[in-house]
C-alpha cells in the first residue's frame, strides 16, 4: 500500500486539467450492455473504479480495450450474467448491471453490495423500480437473483432521488415495452450524461436533469456511430478549487463544466475566495483570510455531499465557526476524527458538524477512510505546518487520477511513497519537489 506525504505552507499557482467524471463513466460503461456491438467512449478517467468496471464487463463476456482518449467495449455477446461478491464489495456501482442485464438478457445474479464507510446504502429503490417494470427478485446467500420475461413500461415514484437507483431504472426502461415515468428522479449532471449516451444508442428519453424522467421504450438499441465523450468531473474540479482555497494562491481548473459547479463556486465565494468563470475553466484565488460558512448537503442542484469533506478542510482554517449538515449519508464525517489529529476543532453531533477555525493546522499521520475523506486529508496537509502523511490512499485512487502529480504541477510539496517508507525517504522525496 502507498501513502501521500505533503509539506504544507506553500501557496499554489497554475493550472490543473480535470479528467472525465467517474460517476458518469461508470453507468455509461455499464449501459453498453444494452446495445450489442462495439462502443467507443472517450475522456474516460484512468481510475481503479474504471478498470474494475471494465473487468466486470469482461467477466460478463464483453471485452474492452482501455485508452484514455478512446476506449472500446464490445458487448456483442453476454456469456455470464453475474456480478460476484468480490467485485461488488469493492465497488458498489457494480449493482448498475442489474437494469441492463434484466433488460437485455432477462436474468442477472448480483451480489448485494453491503454497506460501506459512509453508510448502509441500501438498494431497495433500485429493486422497487425494476420490479415495477416487471422484474422479479429472490434474495439468497447475499445475492439478488433477478428474472424478467420482457419489461413493460410503468410509473415509478422514488422515495428519494437516488442517483444510481435512477440510473438502474432508466437503463432498464429504455428497452421496456411502452412508456415509463420516473418521479422524484435524481437530477445530477451524471444522469444527464448517461441519458445523452443512451439517446446516442437510440433510446427515447425526455426530462433528463429534471425530477421527472419519461422513457419511451424501443425494441433495440445499437452502438452510436461516433465515440461518446464523458463529461468532465465536477467533484474533481471542485476538489482542486478547494486546494487553492485552503493553501492560498491561484489555481485554474481547465477542461471542466462550470455549470455543474455552481453550488461549490457559491460556497467558495462565501468563504472569501475570488472565483472567475470562463467557458470551460474556473479560477479560484485566495490571498486574504477565509470566512466561516454553512454547508447543507442536498441532492443536485443543492450542495453535493461528495464535496462536504473538502469544504470541511477549508473550514478548519477559516476565521470563525462553520457548520455542516450532512443530509444524504448517515456516516460521512470520518475525516473529522483525522482532522482533529491535525489540530482542527470539530464537534460532530449526528448529522451536524461544527467547525471552529484555527489559525493553522499541524502536520500529522492520518488515515483515509473513503474516497472524498482521503482528498480532504491531502488538502489539509497543503495548509498544515510541517509534514502530513495520509495512509491507505488506495481510497483516493478510486476517484482521483494522478492527484500527486496534478498538485505538484501547481507548486505543492507532495510525494507518493510506499507506506513503510522511513523518515529519511519522506524528507528526500519532499526535497525533490521543492
Ligand atoms: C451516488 O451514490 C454516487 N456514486 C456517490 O458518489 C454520491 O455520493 C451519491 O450518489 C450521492 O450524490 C456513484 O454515482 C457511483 P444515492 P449512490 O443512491 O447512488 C439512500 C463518490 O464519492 N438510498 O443517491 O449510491 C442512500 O442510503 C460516491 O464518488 C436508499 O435508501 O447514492 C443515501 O442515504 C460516494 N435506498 C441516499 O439514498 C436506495 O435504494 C442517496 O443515495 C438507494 C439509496
Amino acid at each position: 500500500m502507498d501513502k501521500i506525504v505533503v509539506a504544507g505552507g506553500r501557496p499554489l499557482n497554475g493550472e490543473i486539467q480535470t479528467s472525465g467524471a467517474k460517476n458518469a463513466a461508470l453507468p455509461i460503461l455499464v449501459a453498453t450492455l444494452l446495445a450489442p456491438g462495439e462502443h467507443r467512449i472517450t475522456n474516460l478517467p484512468n481510475l481503479v473504479d474504471i478498470s474494475s468496471t471494465l473487468s466486470l464487463l469482461g467477466r460478463i463476456g464483453c471485452p474492452s480495450l482501455f485508452q484514455a482518449e478512446s476506449t472500446r467495449v464490445d458487448t456483442t455477446r453476454i456469456a455470464f450474467s453475474e456480478a460476484p461478491y468480490d467485485v461488488v464489495r469493492k465497488m458498489r456501482a457494480s449493482v448498475l448491471v442489474l437494469g441492463p442485464l434484466l433488460a437485455r438478457h432477462g436474468a442477472c445474479k448480483v451480489s448485494l453490495p453491503g454497506g460501506c464507510a459512509i453508510g448502509v446504502r441500501p438498494i431497495d429503490q433500485h429493486l422497487k423500480g425494476l420490479e415495477a417494470l416487471g422484474a422479479r427478485f429472490e434474495l439468497s446467500g447475499g445475492y439478488i437473483n433477478g428474472r424478467a420475461d420482457g419489461l413493460r413500461g410503468a410509473e415509478i415514484n422514488l422515495d428519494m432521488p437516488t442517483v444510481t437507483g435512477t440510473e438502474n431504472i432508466l437503463m432498464a426502461a429504455t428497452l421496456a415495452e411502452g412508456t415509463s415515468v420516473i418521479h422524484n428522479a435524481a437530477r445530477e449532471p451524471e444522469i444527464v450524461d448517461l441519458a445523452n449516451f443512451l439517446i446516442s444508442l437510440g433510446a427515447r428519453i425526455e426530462g433528463a436533469g429534471t425530477s421527472t424522467l419519461t422513457i419511451h421504450g424501443v425494441p433495440r438499441l445499437s452502438p452510436a456511430s461516433r465515440p461518446y465523450r464523458v463529461l468532465p468531473d465536477r467533484i474533481e474540479a471542485g476538489t482542486y478549487l478547494c486546494a487553492a482555497a485552503i493553501a492560498g494562491g491561484n489555481v485554474t481548473v481547465t477542461r471542466c463544466e462550470p455549470s455543474t459547479l455552481t453550488a461549490v463556486i457559491d460556497k467558495l465565494r462565501e468563504a472569501g475566495c475570488e472565483i472567475t468563470v470562463d467557458d470551460d475553466r474556473v479560477t479560484c484565488a485566495r490571498t486574504g483570510e477565509l470566512r466561516p460558512f454553512h454547508v447543507d448537503t442536498q441532492p443536485h442542484p443543492g450542495f453535493p455531499t461528495d464535496m462536504q469533506a473538502q469544504l470541511m478542510a477549508v473550514a478548519c482554517i477559516a476565521n470563525g465557526t462553520s457548520t455542516f449538515r450532512e443530509n444524504i449519508f448517515e456516516n460521512r464525517y470520518m475525516h473529522a476524527a483525522e482532522l482533529l489529529r491535525m489540530g482542527a476543532r470539530i464537534d460532530v453531533q449526528g448529522r451536524v458538524a461544527t467547525v471552529r477555525g484555527v489559525p493553522s493546522l499541524t502536520g500529522a499521520s492520518v488515515m483515509a477512510s473513503d474516497l472524498r475523506a482521503s482528498a480532504a486529508l491531502v488538502l489539509s496537509g497543503l495548509a498544515a505546518q510541517g509534514v502530513t502523511q495520509v495512509l491507505r490512499i488506495y481510497h483516493l485512487d478510486r476517484g482521483y487520477e494522478d492527484m500527486t502529480a496534478r498538485l505538484r504541477g501547481v507548486g505543492a510539496s507532495i510525494a507518493r511513497l510506499a507506506d513503510d517508507a522511513d523518515e529519511q525517504a519522506v524528507q528526500a522525496s519532499l526535497r525533490e519537489t521543492r
